[in-house]
């Protein structure tokens, strides 16, 4: 089915079914998300689900009332717009309603083109009220960096300050765990700085073998090592003018560390086998996810090449310590898949969401990115629930909530499942195998089998080539 995009969500309330029926098919027709419910009782069960940007409810009710259905929802959120539908002559409650904060009231019988024209104006409100706080945001945040999300002050932080530094020449150390948008960051200082029509280029230092590194930084000349065929320049060189991005330095060799370093205070380097020294004009960007003052003691790192590259340090924080910014991640996630994929996904039920607000998120946005494209795949209607979630995310907060964990009738990936147990009984237990093993019952030696046999490692340690 193509996604066409949805005018908006109406959520109808109405004890009659014929009325629900004819309300459904107009609105259905004019390109409305709908669902109808009987009763305050299950319209407040749908809200629990998820969102609506329109509520349309009766006002009398076999035994309730459209007003106190109004009351309740506006006290969990005073923008949500709701319009109630009045028998004809009572005029009176649909005058207090509207005093009540109700957008707008229609008089039964429903006159289609007068309903229409209501919605419609109710939509145009709902829209500009959503431009103003997005306008808002916009002002808040300075300079937000494209296609990079985030509310939570500690991102706000972040964009104030790459929009301060970028300008500048100065070396930037970003840090952050896995996944948290380091190149994202690394990119955007290059895109607003005077070098962004000059290359970046990126060299992830896990990935690349200790004997071939100085060649790929500063190039070779023809014959100068085994393999050497021909003389080639290196990113250093390449990226002249531009930003070169030094992806996990954590993991560069020491040796190799102080060749960086010289050519950093000499300004130039030289080619692996190559007599002239070639001036350096690129600026640093490099990332890391280790703590790297304590590899510093421990004699992995140069301190005076960490001073040099730590001119400017940017932080960005682990998903889990963000808040609502998951939920907004979230939601651009499913908007961005949705329309890749072709497939109708509108949004995330609530109980979902909070499956994915009170994840640990050890892989970050790009795990969250990952369970949102996979779960959009999965999405059995037009809202993602809970069981669409990939196990990793459910089990871990039957674990969490210590919910017993049934097994549903499809059955389960239980390698998966226990890979996710073990993965969060590690995470408590701060990467210590002696006290994660008693969360799991398990011997010492019989969880230290199966970390192996998984392959499972503390995020910031875990090497990832490109
Ligand atoms: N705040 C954000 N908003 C939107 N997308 C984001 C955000 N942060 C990260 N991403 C996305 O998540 C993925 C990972 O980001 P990125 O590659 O920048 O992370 P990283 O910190 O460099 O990770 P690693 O340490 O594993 O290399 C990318 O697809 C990126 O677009
Ligand atoms: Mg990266």
């Amino acid at each position: 089915m193509p996604n066409q995009a949805k005018k908006g969500s109406i959520l109808i309330v109405d004890d009659e079914k014929g009325q629900r029926d004819i309300l459904r098919v107009i609105l259905t027709k004019q390109g409305y998300d709908v669902v109808d419910v009987p009763g305050v009782r299950e319209a407040l069960k749908q809200l629990e689900r998820r969102e609506f940007d329109l509520i349309l409810t009766d006002l009398k009710m076999q035994d309730e009332s459209g007003l106190d259905l109004l009351k309740r929802v506006l006290a969990d959120d005073p923008q949500q717009c709701v319009i109630l539908m009045t028998a004809h002559g009572t005029v009176d409650s649909a005058v207090e309603a509207m005093k009540k904060g109700a957008f707008d009231y229609l008089e039964k019988p429903l006159e289609r083109d007068n309903l229409i024209l209501t919605l419609a104006r109710a939509f145009e409100r709902i829209g500009l009220l959503r431009e103003n706080r997005v306008l808002q945001k916009r002002v808040e945040a300075i300079q937000t960096i494209p296609n990079m999300l985030g509310e939570h002050p500690k991102m706000r932080e972040v964009f104030r300050v790459v929009a301060k530094i970028a300008a500048s020449t100065s070396t930037v150390l970003i840090v952050g765990e896995s996944g948290t948008g380091k190149e994202l960051v690394a990119r955007a200082i290059h895109d607003g700085s005077q070098r962004r029509a000059r290359p970046f280029l990126a060299i992830n230092c896990a990935a690349i073998p200790d004997t071939l590194i100085e060649s790929e930084l500063f190039g070779h000349e023809k014959g100068s090592f085994t393999g050497a065929n021909a003389r080639e320049i290196g990113i250093f060189e390449a990226a002249g003018g531009g930003t070169v991005f030094l992806d996990e330095i954590g993991e560069m060799n020491v040796a190799m560390q102080a060749k960086l370093l010289r050519a950093i205070q000499e300004k130039e380097i030289r080619r692996v086998g190559g007599k002239v020294n070639i001036p350096l004009d690129v600026r640093i960007v490099s990332a890391t996810n280790k703590e790297l003052e304590q590899e510093i003691r421990r004699g992995n790192f140069r301190e005076d090449l960490f001073y040099r590259l730590n001119v400017i340090r940017i932080n960005l924080p682990p998903l889990r310590e963000r808040g609502s910014d998951v939920k907004i991640l979230t939601e651009f996630f499913v908007k961005k898949y949705s329309q890749a994929s072709g497939i109708a996904v509108d949004g995330i039920s609530r109980p979902a969401l909070k499956l994915l607000m009170n994840y640990i998120w050890p892989g970050n946005v790009r795990q969250l990115e990952s369970v949102i494209e996979r779960s959009v795949l999965m999405a059995e209607s037009n809202y993602i629930e809970p069981e669409d979630l990939p196990v990793e995310i459910t089990a871990a907060s039957a674990l969490a909530g210590g919910i017993p964990f049934e097994l549903p009738p499809e059955g389960i990936a239980f390698e998966e499942l226990e890979k996710g147990l073990i993965i969060k009984a590690m995470e408590r237990a701060e990467w210590v195998i002696g006290k994660a093993a008693p969360l799991l019952g398990m011997s010492y030696k019989t969880l230290q089998y199966r970390l192996e046999k998984f392959g499972i490692e503390r995020p910031e340690r875990r090497n990832k080539s490109y």
